[in-house]
């Protein structure tokens, strides 16, 4: 097993004032390593950290018991106030992996309901002894707010706060995921990995569909262009934020150009909860135009990967054999997904002894 790993801050940059992080409240808890807000504060070398204890993640996950002691005693709360599949079950198996104690808190099923705010509700659940919040809020802002209230109470080590999601805004640990499921997709088809962030470097990187509405979008084109990839947004005008002012990015409408082009295509979803009005004259229109049919991805080259943050909606923005062609790597997405925030949770709740067998 490993040695001693590194302790230092997980978040290293200064913390992102352009439009890419609009959306943080004001109250937004400086990047000082006690919590992960957003993936641009981390940096190359804070998104290297992860990646790097990751691996050792993923070799845990594929033993017999794959569980160590590294966060025996400290205890970790779900919170999420939005529905959620794979983002709450892959935190939960994170931390229970981890040997941490989980509590899960569902917002539709909660005092909110009988009037009690947010904050009430939070500093309610800290009272309880807890070392760390994964925040999911259709609301932008909110996580930040929450790590706020937590470091108003004075305590010099309070609990740490993990955006797990927030409104449009950005979703970190699905960018952290994304990173490092190229590089290892990547490194194990192609056997490619002169440094770990390198790998991303002078990639061509397209992401595909609704931009406007995506904390996926956000956090990917933070982390993808901090570690050097070229990206590409490709989506109707009326998809794309309203100003892309401060976007490392290169924009497109010639989907067929660049999938022929790009080493990652990624997917997103329409999302439809977040659309208050009429953004496309229709679904059927919009997947001729854009979706990722059978026949378009004919045009990808031979060691382009399909990414997706799931959920996929088959048939709308990627074809179901799309899905399950070799270049696919979405499942991979997912199973990375509990390494990499195993990672997270051990580098913002550890004590830096080691992980343990
Ligand atoms: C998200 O939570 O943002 C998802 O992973 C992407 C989606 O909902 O389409």
């Amino acid at each position: 097993m490993t040695g001693p790993l590194s302790t230092g801050p997980l978040s290293t940059g200064p913390l992102r004032t352009g439009p890419l992080s609009a959306g943080l409240s004001p109250g937004a808890a400086a990047p000082d390593g006690r919590h992960l807000l957003s993936v641009g504060d981390l940096g190359a070398e804070g998104i290297d950290e992860v990646m790097r204890l990751a691996d050792t993640f993923v070799e845990v996950g594929r033993r017999p018991i794959p569980r160590v002691p590294a966060l025996r005693g400290k205890t970790i709360v779900s919170t999420f106030f939005e529905d959620s599949t794979r983002t709450r079950l892959s935190f939960e198996a994170a931390a229970k992996r981890l040997s941490a104690d989980v509590m899960t808190f569902t917002g539709s099923s909660s005092s909110l309901n009988k009037g009690e705010s947010l904050r009430d509700t939070v500093l309610t659940i800290e009272a309880m002894g807890v070392d760390a919040f994964v925040v999911r809020h259709a609301c932008a802002g909110v996580p930040a707010q929450v790590a706020h209230w937590l470091e108003e109470i004075g305590e010099t080590r309070g609990p740490s706060v993990i955006n797990a999601g927030d409104g449009a805004h950005e979703h970190p640990t699905q960018a952290l995921l994304d990173c490092f499921t190229i590089s290892r997709e990547r490194e194990q088809r192609f056997g490619s990995r002169a440094g770990r962030p390198l790998v991303l470097s002078g990639l061509r990187i397209a992401i595909v569909g609704d931009i406007r509405h995506s904390r996926v979008a956000r956090s990917d084109v933070l982390a993808f262009s901090t570690l050097g990839a070229s990206v590409t947004l490709v989506a109707p005008p009326t998809l794309l934020p309203p100003s892309l002012v401060g976007w490392p990015v290169e924009v497109s409408h010639d989907i067929d150009t660049v999938v022929a082009k790009s080493d990652v295509v990624y997917l997103l979803r329409l999302q439809n909860e977040r659309m208050n009005e009429q953004f496309l004259p229709s679904v059927r229109e919009y997947t001729a135009t854009y979706g990722l049919t059978a026949q378009r991805a004919r045009l990808l080259g031979p060691s382009a990967l399909v990414m997706h943050p799931g959920p996929v909606r088959r048939g709308i923005e990627i074809a179901a054999e799309v899905v399950d062609s070799p270049a696919s790597v979405i499942t991979a997405q997912v199973a990375n997904g509990v390494a990499v925030r195993m990672a997270v949770l051990y580098l913002l709740l550890g004590s830096g002894a080691p992980i343990g067998a």
